[in-house]
């Protein structure tokens, strides 16, 4: 099989998050956050597995730079725990928590890999959570308060600074579904959450740029594209709601000041004079992250997504022509920025037999949806790189350690890393890439 050639300067890379790596919860001053409460309410996870330890990669960070820069990837998408740095979420900052991630950026630039940092990857501090988290409009002032101070300290060394990952998730998962953190039940709720989200976003990209911050600035959205599960119009209208509140709900107010309307979005976030002019800052970047497409099916039972190309070990169709449709779709619909796919990836049933991963499936998956990619970017869309989600087994929310992402196996009894398969054959595809 021939590799499909992307351009000469792509970044390759990988992700993390910081809950799901850190561990060290109660160290060096970090403060709780939504997801340390969430973690340790029972029944909330699975096992009642929580971020206390996860990859212990506080302390073990330089050592999963030195597996990033072995792996011969020039770039590293990992997120800042608010609460390492400012333990309340306002007032006192935490200068052993603000060292942390001055070490960890300098030991990437040392090894030549390309810092991409995420200010919010759902781990509000605790404190502001007990005056109403995200629900509080004032969150979204305190969120700009930090973004400028780790705009000011992280921005002269850092390639990019998302504000937000993946909005859809903390409104929707934290606030409807429940299954995240805060683990609220209210569809209202979860739509005002959305707008502070959105709103918080757009002030910290005007205050960090007003405070001369020289990062590229962005945010991280996770998006699918929507198949009608038939061609029969209720199908087809559901499958149009499910993108615009998926995709639209957060594209259109960056890029159309408004959101959008669907037949059957019944509901509308309180949104003040203004906030749409707030909200729609020009991005530097857009990261997307991908899995798997969304299926629409108003037959009861739903109908399933046809799973020809296989299910991952969360259940999620393996759907790689998804991504070319996701971009090549956006691309007509909005005037893009620079696009990275700031995660893509897979969970499998791993196991190490004998010091080895054999994980296959996932080599499968990334070679398929680089194939899609390299079509996407045949077709005009202008992505920049590309960061596999995850470079270590982790902490997998909800579903704890239950399920593997990495392409790094972590045994959690002795925190020892193993290459699996699939980051060998990445390693290998890279490196091809950049001999041609
Ligand atoms: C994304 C999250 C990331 C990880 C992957 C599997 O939605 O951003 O933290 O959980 O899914």
């Amino acid at each position: 099989m021939t590799d499909p050639k992307f351009p000469a300067d792509f970044l390759w890379g990988v992700a993390t998050s910081a809950y799901q790596i850190e561990g060290a919860v109660a160290e060096d001053g970090r403060g709780p956050s939504i997801w340390d409460t969430f973690s340790h309410t029972p029944g909330k996870t699975v096992n009642g597995d929580t971020g206390d330890v996860a990859c212990d990669h506080y302390h073990r960070y330089a050592q999963d730079v030195a597996l990033i820069a072995g792996l011969g990837l020039g770039g590293y998408r990992f997120s800042i725990s608010w609460s390492r740095c400012q333990p309340q979420g306002k007032g006192a900052w935490n200068p052993k928590g603000l060292a942390f991630y001055d070490r960890l950026v300098d030991t990437l630039l040392e090894r030549g890999i390309t810092p991409h940092a995420t200010l919010y990857h759902w781990d509000l501090p605790q404190g502001l959570q007990d005056e109403g988290g995200w629900l509080n409009r004032d969150t979204a002032l305190r969120f700009t308060d930090y973004a400028v101070t780790m705009g000011q300290r992280l921005g002269d060394r850092v390639a990019a600074i998302a504000t937000h990952n993946e909005p859809w998730c903390t409104a929707f998962l934290g606030h409807h579904s429940g299954k995240f953190a805060p683990g609220l039940k209210d569809p209202q709720a979860a739509v005002q959450v959305a707008h502070h989200l959105l709103l918080s976003h757009g002030l910290a990209l005007q205050a960090m740029r007003a405070a001369g911050v020289k990062a590229p600035l962005g945010i991280v959205l996770n998006q699918s594209p929507v198949t009608p599960a038939s061609g029969r119009a209720t199908d087809r209208a559901l499958a149009e709601r499910e993108y615009a509140l998926f995709v639209r709900w957060y594209m259109d107010p960056i890029f159309h000041k408004r959101y959008p309307t669907a037949s059957g979005v019944h509901l509308y976030p309180q949104v003040r004079e203004n906030d749409f002019d707030a909200i729609a800052q020009p991005l530097d970047f857009l990261g997307v992250n991908y899995y798997t497409r969304i299926w629409a099916s108003t037959d009861e039972p739903p109908q399933p997504a046809p799973a020809v190309q296989g299910v991952t070990d969360m259940g999620w169709e393996v759907y790689p022509e998804g991504l070319l449709e996701l971009l090549v779709g956006l691309k007509r619909e909005y005037t893009l920025p620079p696009i990275y796919i700031t995660e893509n990836g897979m969970a499998n049933a791993d196991r190490l037999v004998d010091g080895r991963v054999d994980d296959a499936p996932r080599i499968a998956y990334m070679r398929g949806h680089l194939e899609a990619l390299s079509r996407a970017i045949a077709a005009g869309v202008d992505v920049r790189g590309f960061f596999y989600w995850s470079l270590l087994d982790n902490y997998e929310w909800d579903s704890g350690y239950d399920k593997r992402f990495g392409l790094v196996h972590v045994d959690y009894a002795t925190q020892q890393r193993t290459l699996k398969d699939s980051a060998h054959w990445y390693r290998d595809f890279v490196a091809r890439q950049a001999a041609v």
